[in-house]
């Protein structure tokens, strides 16, 4: 349809018409059949059966089959043959699962991201999905929250580029592309920093701190073309997200010039009576509709109010409503559907493209590249199967809730249920002598009142007596974490402590692997293992990678995207945090009176962007150069004798400022692989808005003194001061 054709559809519809537009509704909710589990609170809704004909769109349908039916079915009865958009949430795969975006943002590769979102476009393209709910732009600081998995992470320039890419590998340069889904970046705004991580909890935050640290990837998924925003549960400045004009309308719509539709979320416009903002259902209509929610998502509040509060001085308005169902139907028109209202729904390819040998090849490549060694005393790699003689070398041990584990996908991932496990996985490389498996007991779930395994007797550890290295696969089951998923407590569970420190005490080399959706307190048991690999949830392929992994087929490269804290009670560690009027740089000593605790270091346990790897690189010859343009440079060499990939890392101090500014903050990272012995010089252009940030709601750059850090992570950089000022700039305008 052009312009005018939809000028002309809109003024042909009645106000009930546009308000069933503006709702969007699971399909069970308005009449129609629908297998798919709903992935917030049980709804029980139901709509006035006069709106069930025009309904806008549909939320989690996740099949052809029903699509199509629904799809049909919903154009027969519409007045106005105005096609449904079906919308879902596909975080991390569709039916090919790939690692959870926490773990995405540990491989530090845009490229990786952008790839995984492209065949999640393609296999729930083919189901008949239009629009996915991600990239999850929240950035986050605090691992009791469940949803920290759904991140990429605790760095605003991380999180940007990756939301960034996350958007161009849904939406390509055409949405109405076979192949391609339309993306709606969530949740605006700062639903990660939820007070005590306890979920759906107070959010409060300087305005500053929500400009320069919090915002950043919200807006580069929408200079990247996301097509849709989603307003989040929680309060901003003390106004919910859903019910705020400074959020909506100053920030997102005047000062980023957003032009697509905004949704709520689920039942967040009814949630604004218990934040107390709306005495009732009509009001709370009435708050979200003039702060900018154009679609309301499980609630029905819309359809039962809006009309009546039209007629009224409510200060709401036809021409209100009428941008609001423009802006849906122009999405609509982008994706074709007037032409085309089922796009790429085919059962026929579904059954092609889902799990296809080549999306479960790249998903074990990219989850590989997800996992983050983080202790190795010269364990790893294991003896590789290749040389692994049966009768010679001793059988390794291999336990754990996770080891023969298939839930190894981690939360949001509905369209699939397994993937491979960890044994599986060894099996596919060693022969069955070369695997003394031992089932250690599952591990339950909180809400099932069983978080831990069965605690293991001498007998069971003593069945390794035939084994000099264990691998103990240990982790937190994942019903516990994602949505609803806050923990007050982040350790093991007792019996899994345990397990590691009495085969560490029978003389085991001991290979932890953890399967987690978040950073959890590992400080105890840390000096029990040898070696250490945080796993995550590695989605379909996660024991063959980590298989790669362990037999050194692939080199690990992931470098953290969130900090391990020592203790719980040290949260919220983040590596970029303000110097304070002082700061305890060094561990512990006699000084009290220093920002730090009489107990705990003030440094995190594993600092942000630290992982290691089966090589060793070196940094040298630290340049800045001001010919031209401002740069920095290091030489990395490999000095070891296996190739692998290194993650060099930008970090840069505004070192003087009229406001607080952080000991240093990431704003560049690359990641080169080098054979053994080659060196390569990596280098970083300085901009001036690198070295920007926001007063008010302006980005400023103020001349004076730098630091330019650039290293392996957070903590292992060289460094130089410098001046820079406009001049410095200048002859980049030359
Ligand atoms: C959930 C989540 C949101 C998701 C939506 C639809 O409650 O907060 O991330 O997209 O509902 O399932």
């Amino acid at each position: 349809m052009n312009a005018a054709q939809l000028t002309n559809l809109l003024s042909s519809m009645n106000t009930e018409e546009k308000l069933a537009q503006l709702t969007q509704l699971n399909p069970v909710c308005f009449g129609f059949p629908c297998f798919t589990p709903l992935t917030g609170p049980d709804s029980g809704l139901r709509i006035p059966e006069k709106y069930n004909a025009s309904i806008g769109s549909v939320l989690n349908c996740d099949n052809a089959k029903d699509m199509l039916y629904i799809q049909k079915e919903h154009l027969k009865q519409d007045p106005h043959k105005i096609p449904l958009l079906f919308m879902a949430d596909i975080i991390h795969g569709f039916k090919t699962i790939f690692p959870i975006p926490l773990a995405l943002g540990c491989s530090f590769s845009p490229e990786h991201v952008e790839e995984t979102c492209r065949i999640a476009a393609l296999e729930s393209a083919a189901s008949g999905i239009h629009v996915t709910f991600s990239p999850m732009a929240d950035l986050v600081r605090d691992p009791r929250w469940g949803r920290v998995m759904e991140s990429f992470g605790e760095d605003p320039h991380l999180n940007a580029s990756l939301c960034a890419s996350s958007v161009r590998g849904y939406q390509g340069d055409d949405i109405s592309m076979p192949d391609r889904i339309a993306a709606c970046v969530k949740h605006f705004a700062a639903y990660g920093a939820p007070e005590g991580g306890r979920e759906y909890n107070t959010v409060d935050l300087s305005y500053g701190i929500l400009q320069d640290t919090y915002l950043p990837a919200y807006r580069a998924a929408i200079d990247a073309g996301a097509k849709l925003v989603m307003s989040s549960f929680n309060i901003v400045d003390r106004v919910p997200a859903t019910g705020n004009k400074h959020l909506l309308q100053n920030i997102l719509r005047m000062n980023w010039q957003f032009k697509g539709p905004v949704i709520s979320d689920f039942n967040s416009v009814g949630e604004l009576i218990n934040h107390g903002v709306a005495r009732d259902e009509k009001e709370a209509a009435a708050l979200s509709f003039a702060a900018g929610v154009d679609i309301e998502m499980m609630s029905p509040h819309y359809c039962n109010h809006l009309a009546k509060l039209l007629e009224t001085d409510s200060g709401l308005t036809e021409d209100m409503l009428d941008t609001a169902v423009m802006r849906i139907l122009e999405l609509k028109n982008e994706l074709g559907l007037f032409e085309h209202p089922c796009k790429d729904a085919d059962c026929t390819r579904e059954a092609q493209v889902h799990l296809s040998a080549g999306n479960r090849s790249i998903a074990r490549h990219i989850a590989a590249d997800c996992a983050v060694l983080l202790k190795n005393e010269n364990v790893l790699p294991l003896p590789n199967p290749t040389q692994y003689c049966p009768g010679t070398a001793k059988p390794i041990g291999l336990t754990g809730p996770f080891a023969a584990s298939p839930y190894v996908l981690g939360g949001w991932s509905a369209g699939s249920t397994e993937g491979i496990s960890l044994y599986e996985g060894l099996c596919n490389q060693y022969p069955a002598s070369g695997i003394c498996y031992k089932d250690c007991g599952a591990l339950g779930s909180w809400l099932e009142g069983t978080p831990d395994i069965p605690l293991p007797t001498q007998d069971f550890i003593d069945a390794f007596n035939d084994c000099d290295t264990v691998i103990v696969a240990a982790g937190e089951n994942q019903n516990d974490t994602g949505e609803g998923g806050s923990k007050a407590f982040l350790r093991l569970s007792p019996h899994q402590e345990s397990l590691i420190q009495q085969l560490k005490a029978n003389k085991k080399q001991v290979v932890v692997i953890l399967f987690s959706a978040r950073p959890l307190e590992i400080a105890p048991i840390l000096s029990d293992c040898d070696a250490l690999l945080q796993a995550w949830f590695l989605g379909t392929e996660s024991g063959n990678a980590l298989t790669d992994l362990l037999i050194g087929a692939v080199n690990p490269s992931g470098r953290l995207s969130m900090s391990f804290p020592y203790t719980v009670g040290q949260i919220p560690v983040y590596y970029n945090h303000f110097q304070t009027g002082r700061p305890c740089t060094q561990q512990g000593g006699s000084n009290r009176y220093l920002s730090r605790y009489l107990d705990c270091p003030v440094q995190p346990l594993f600092c942000f962007g630290y992982g290691l790897s089966y090589s060793e690189f070196s940094y040298t010859d630290f340049y800045i150069r001001r010919e031209d343009s401002l740069s920095a440079s290091v030489t990395v060499t490999n000095c070891s004798h296996s190739a692998g990939t290194e993650t060099v890392q930008l970090y840069i101090q505004d070192i003087h400022a009229p406001i607080v500014r952080p000991v240093k903050e990431l704003k560049g990272f690359q990641r080169i692989f080098l054979e053994a012995g080659a060196s390569q010089t990596v280098s970083f252009p300085i901009t001036r808005e690198l070295l920007s940030y926001h007063r008010t709601d302006t980005l400023l750059f103020e001349p004076g003194a730098f630091n330019i850090q650039i290293g392996k992570n957070s903590e292992e950089t060289l460094s130089e001061t410098i001046m820079i000022d406009e001049s410095t700039f200048a002859k980049e305008q030359l």
